[in-house]
């Protein structure tokens, strides 16, 4: 396929998954941003010759060239640059020989380089949700300023986006975004209160980053999306239901004013959603299993209401949604830090939300930014972090 793109965050679960896909389309990678993983960063460059890379910092930088020298010579090796940091990421985000951004990036981290990829003029291809939930207010309007698409990786925003395509996205009555339930479906409070790492990283049907994984345990994930399918569709968070649907098979639903309901099916492999937007608006020869509804795993499909008494995170994302302006950064960045704490041992999985709620709490009492620019935004990642690193301590 014709195409050049650009991967910021390319080691993780959606980074490789996308270089996997671009391989087999003969996509070319012009340019990689990772964090730490120097080996597999080294292992892409060699395998996909970018011009540019970007690594979290110097001393990564630095084992990245060691890494380099231990492999085979090749021509992967000039011209090739090697950056470090937001300005590194930013370079490759930039890159002018390219089409497509993919924003695989975890976290808050993504803002700063999306918002360079768009004002560069590049469609960006978004897994990266953290970036919509706290900048969202920028993102669109820039968006819409420099003409770019930004194109769902996410697999229920691709189901949704899917669903629309041929429709008239003002006759949506809700959006009906599914959810597996995560590992905690049945768990009781008291039996919530005890869950360590090793069993929140257990996902019943998606493996997954890290932090991802965990914001699926505590349902933040959805809720994540919940405000992210506001701002990429258009609708407010009232009109976005989730629905508990633990097989995974249907991956969203649109319902239309007429009472239509239409749906987007698959087995759960994220390769599906990555490869609709690398090829969009073409549809080309996909590499995931065919879908068989005699398959045991699509013969019975259910579907259930969330539970926000279990899973108050989901309830505070929507109040997040609901007050608008500062309020959905507060919320992410909160919880980004509170998910490092619980990765970190310092707070159990039920304080995850706790700490979260008290932020917002905190942030409504000092009062919500209406409009927040960049710089307000950065500043409240700030504030809230410290928040939550200096919660119950
Ligand atoms: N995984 C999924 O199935 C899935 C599905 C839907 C949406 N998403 C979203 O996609 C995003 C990525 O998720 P993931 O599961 O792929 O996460 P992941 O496996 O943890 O990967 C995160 C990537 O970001 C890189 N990174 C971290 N800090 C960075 C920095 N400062 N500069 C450049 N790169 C940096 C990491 O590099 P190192 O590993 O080298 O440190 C890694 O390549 C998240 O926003 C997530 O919500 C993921």
């Amino acid at each position: 396929m014709n195409r050049t793109i650009a991967v910021l965050g390319s080691t993780g679960s959606i980074g490789t998954q996308t270089l996997e896909i671009a391989a087999s389309l003969g996509i070319r990678v012009a340019g990689l941003s990772a964090g730490r993983n120097a080996s597999l960063l080294a292992a892409q460059i060699a395998r996909f010759r970018p011009r540019i890379v970007s690594v979290a910092d110097a001393a990564v930088a630095r084992t990245l060239r060691h890494a380099l020298e231990g492999l085979p010579a090749g021509p992967y090796r000039e011209p090739l640059e090697i950056l470090c940091g937001d300005e590194g990421n930013r370079a490759v985000a930039e890159l002018p020989e390219t089409d497509l951004v993919v924003a695989a990036m975890v976290g808050i981290a993504g803002l700063g380089p999306v918002l360079a990829a768009i004002r560069a003029g590049k469609d960006i291809a978004l897994a990266n949700k953290e970036t919509l939930v706290a900048g969202g207010s920028i993102v669109i309007p820039l968006s819409r300023q420099h003409k770019v698409q930004l194109l769902p990786v996410d697999s229920e925003h691709s189901a949704i986006w899917q669903c629309l395509w041929g429709n008239d996205g003002k006759k949506i009555r809700r959006l009906l975004l599914t959810a597996s339930g995560g590992p905690f479906r049945h768990a009781s409070a008291e039996e919530l209160e005890r869950v360590d790492v090793a069993a929140a990283l257990a996902h019943p049907t998606w493996r997954m980053g890290g932090k991802i994984t965990i914001d699926s345990a505590t349902m933040m994930n959805k809720g994540l999306e919940v405000i992210e399918a506001s701002w990429l569709f258009g609708v407010p968070v009232d009109r976005v239901q989730v629905v508990v649907h633990p097989q995974s098979i249907v991956h969203s639903m649109v319902e239309y004013t007429d009472r239509s309901v239409i749906a987007q099916l698959g087995f759960p492999d994220m390769r599906l959603p990555i490869h609709i937007a690398l090829t969009w608006p073409e549809r080309t020869e996909g590499i995931c299993d065919a879908f068989d509804p005699f398959d045991p795993r699509a013969n019975t499909l259910t579907f259930e209401p969330p539970d926000s008494a279990r899973f108050p995170c989901l309830r505070l994302a929507y109040e997040a949604g609901r007050t608008g302006g500062s309020m959905p950064c507060v919320l992410n960045s909160a919880n980004e830090e509170a998910v490092a704490r619980f990765f970190a041992g310092t707070v159990g999985f039920t304080d995850i939300a706790r700490m979260v709620e008290g932020c917002m709490e905190r942030h409504a009492i000092n009062g919500i930014v209406r409009d927040p620019g960049f710089d307000d935004i950065m500043e409240l990642d700030h504030w809230a972090r410290s928040y939550v690193r200096a919660f119950g301590r």
